[in-house]
């Protein structure tokens, strides 16, 4: 029903109308033991969860809802790595789009304009430092049109419609994403974060570019310096000082 010509993403799709969140019904699939690969994709979302413990708007038909169970044999401080080889596959994908230029916001956020259109949300589930499975959520804002944006997300948020004036097929964009994620996740695989780390830079910040940098407790400024070897953040601490981050956000511009 798919017609996805896969190697062992979505052999098994699970595709509900209405769900509380995607990652719910993943993680009961994940424990109900099933395989490496397994979607999870709703046309809506009543509790669709963002990062941080925020919410993420999930309405009918609008855009991707999406889960993705994986079994990677890596250690669990890898996972974060996955975040990355994802946020740069919607890159990749979005950037195929005449007009379109993706910028990712280390870690899982998508902008179109500056804008937010996409997040990822990894959850990881591991017993004695190994992981059990790994869930990648990703939701993609397609099909909005600017009034279906509450007015107080209006400056921050955006849909590939508002950006390109057109309307696009959900399932089309999914077939393209799932595709272009098991060969990316293959690469990782097969070859680590290298690759990955060179396809991100096209997408990520520039380099010297100020942003505000938000970790729990605390928010500063500071220039971007690019991500590490391992997928960390590398930026200023507050003296000025070089710093590396593995858990952080990149907080609303300033300028
Ligand atoms: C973020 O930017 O904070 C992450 C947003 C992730 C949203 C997706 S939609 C599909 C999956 N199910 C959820 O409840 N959340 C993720």
């Amino acid at each position: 029903k798919w017609g996805l010509d896969s190697k062992w993403i979505a052999k098994k799709v699970i595709h509900l109308e209405t769900v509380e969140s995607t990652q719910t019904i993943a993680h009961q699939a994940a424990r109900e033991n099933s395989p490496h690969g397994t979607i999870v994709v709703a046309d809506e979302q009543t509790m669709g969860r963002g990062r941080m413990n925020r919410s993420w708007h999930s309405s009918k038909e609008k855009g991707i809802w999406l889960s993705i169970l994986l079994r990677p044999e890596i250690p669990p401080n890898h996972a974060s790595q996955l975040t990355l080889v994802t946020a740069t596959v919607l890159a990749e994908v979005l950037s195929k789009i005449e007009n379109v230029e993706p910028l990712i916001k280390w870690p899982n956020d998508i902008l179109l304009n500056r804008k937010k259109t996409a997040g990822i949300l990894t959850e990881m589930q591991s017993e004695q430092d190994q992981i059990q499975y790994i869930l990648i959520g990703i939701g993609l804002n397609v099909n909005h049109s600017i009034h279906d944006l509450n007015e107080d997300i209006q400056s921050k948020a955006t849909s590939l419609r508002i950006e390109t004036e057109k309307e696009w097929s959900v399932k089309d964009i999914i077939q393209k994403l799932l595709i272009a994620f098991e060969t990316a996740y293959d690469a990782y695989m097969e070859d680590g974060f290298a690759p990955t780390k060179k396809k991100w830079e096209n997408y990520g910040f520039k380099i010297g570019e100020n942003i505000a940098i938000k970790t729990f407790n605390d928010k500063w400024q500071g220039k971007f310096l690019g991500i590490s070897d391992e997928g960390a953040l590398l930026t200023e601490s507050k003296d000025g000082t070089p710093v590396k981050l593995y858990s952080a956000e990149i907080d609303w511009f300033t300028e």
